[in-house]
């Protein structure tokens, strides 16, 4: 099958790290099997610096029509002081906004060869292959009244307000248990139905959809703060968790932190099936930035690029035997003692970027 990429470089060290995925992508070409057609467009301040936009209509239009979006990273000093509407940032947001991207997806890996270099009991991360589902565009972020009140007594009000629709619930369920019939078949939904009325609806809407012809996957219900305490005890006891936009924001980041550095943390965003083509629309990116600190020197880890494609892969594509193939290349890399500076201990033979991504290449 033919494949449509748009491949958005961004800032600082996104060109570099998206050097090295092209590479697996010309690979892949190679293989005879799929086919991918690349495109590049600018993002952030490249875009700002070509055609004074955070993205270019013509590049949101490429972003709309095609299968995946690689996204590397936006922003860094060059333009801390341009407007706020056309900022680095608003590009990457506009890519969210347009393409309704209501599902996040942070995965939580541990490979083997990092177990030992964690702080953590090795028994507790050790192969540990975990799934954070987050809705991402709507709850107590966006939900309205949203202000502060002046109550007149010298006191004020800070006010947000959680809000969920069945359809927002609905969707984000079908998303994790579609996502978890290509993993370990395990979804558990978290919300605080104790305390919340949305929690209450939230777990309703899970549980009838799960009965609509999702059976096939196991489902689960925890509280989110007692969840918060079982990911930090016993982590492998999850495969897919799907929580909220609040909940999931700290969630995610408890969970990534279980695993490792900055640099080697992907993640997706994905928007509803087309009724046509039952395909998501879907941008993938590595969680870390720009690292305006490291552009340019070549010390720049590709991992969290490169495992952000494989998602693409497993994820947008249904190419489980590749999406698995690249993540084990990665893993036999760590393997044999290669790191780059961010993943280094003491002692170890720090190599490049580009000499990371063709080891990876090269597994
Ligand atoms: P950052 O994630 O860019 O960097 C934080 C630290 O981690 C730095 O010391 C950096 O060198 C290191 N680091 C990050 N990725 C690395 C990698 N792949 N390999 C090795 N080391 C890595 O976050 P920071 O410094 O707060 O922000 C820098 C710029 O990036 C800012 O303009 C910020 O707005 C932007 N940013 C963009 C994001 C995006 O495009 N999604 C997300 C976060 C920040
Ligand atoms: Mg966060």
């Amino acid at each position: 099958a033919t494949h449509k990429l748009l491949l958005l470089p961004g800032d600082g060290i996104g060109p570099e790290i998206m050097v090295e995925v092209k590479k697996i992508i010309a690979w892949l070409n190679t293989q005879g099997k799929e086919t991918f057609e690349t495109d590049e467009g600018l993002v952030g301040g490249a875009a700002y610096d070509a055609h004074g936009q955070a993205i270019s209509e013509e590049d949101m239009a490429k972003a709309m029509d095609a299968d995946a979006v690689i996204f590397g990273a936006v922003g860094g000093p060059k333009w801390d002081a341009v407007p706020y509407e056309v900022r680095p940032e608003a590009g990457l947001l506009r890519l969210r906004k347009d393409m309704e991207l209501f599902a996040n997806l942070r995965p939580a890996i541990c490979y083997p060869a990092l177990a030992d270099a964690s702080s953590l009991r090795k028994d507790v991360i050790e192969g540990l292959d975990i799934l954070i589902v987050r809705e991402l565009t709507g709850g107590v972020y966006f939900g309205e009244p949203k202000e502060i009140k002046d109550l007149g007594n010298g006191q004020k009000r800070g006010i947000d307000t959680q809000v969920y629709d069945t359809y927002e619930i609905e969707r984000i369920a079908k998303a994790a248990f579609e996502l978890a019939r290509t993993r370990g078949g395990r979804v558990t939904s978290m919300e605080k139905r104790n305390v919340m009325k949305s929690g209450v609806l939230w777990n309703e809407v899970v549980t009838q959809t799960h009965k609509a012809g999702y059976e096939d996957v196991q489902l689960d219900h925890m509280l989110a703060d007692a969840g918060g305490m079982q990911l930090v005890r016993w982590p492998k006891q999850f495969d897919v968790i799907v929580t909220d936009n609040l909940f999931g924001d700290m969630l995610s980041d408890v969970a990534a932190m279980l695993t490792g550095s900055l640099g080697m943390l992907p993640s997706a965003s994905l928007g509803a099936p087309d009724p046509k083509t039952g395909r998501r629309k879907a941008m993938y990116e590595p969680v870390h930035g720009s690292a305006p600190d490291i552009a340019g020197t070549g010390a720049a880890n590709p991992i969290a690029m490169i495992a952000s494609f494989a998602m693409a892969l497993r994820y947008s594509f249904e190419l489980v035997a590749e999406a698995d193939l690249v993540e084990k290349a990665i893993a036999n890399t760590l393997d044999k003692g290669l790191r780059t500076r961010d993943i280094s201990a003491e002692g170890d033979t720090v190599i490049s970027t580009a000499e990371m991504g063709d080891a990876i290449l090269a597994e």
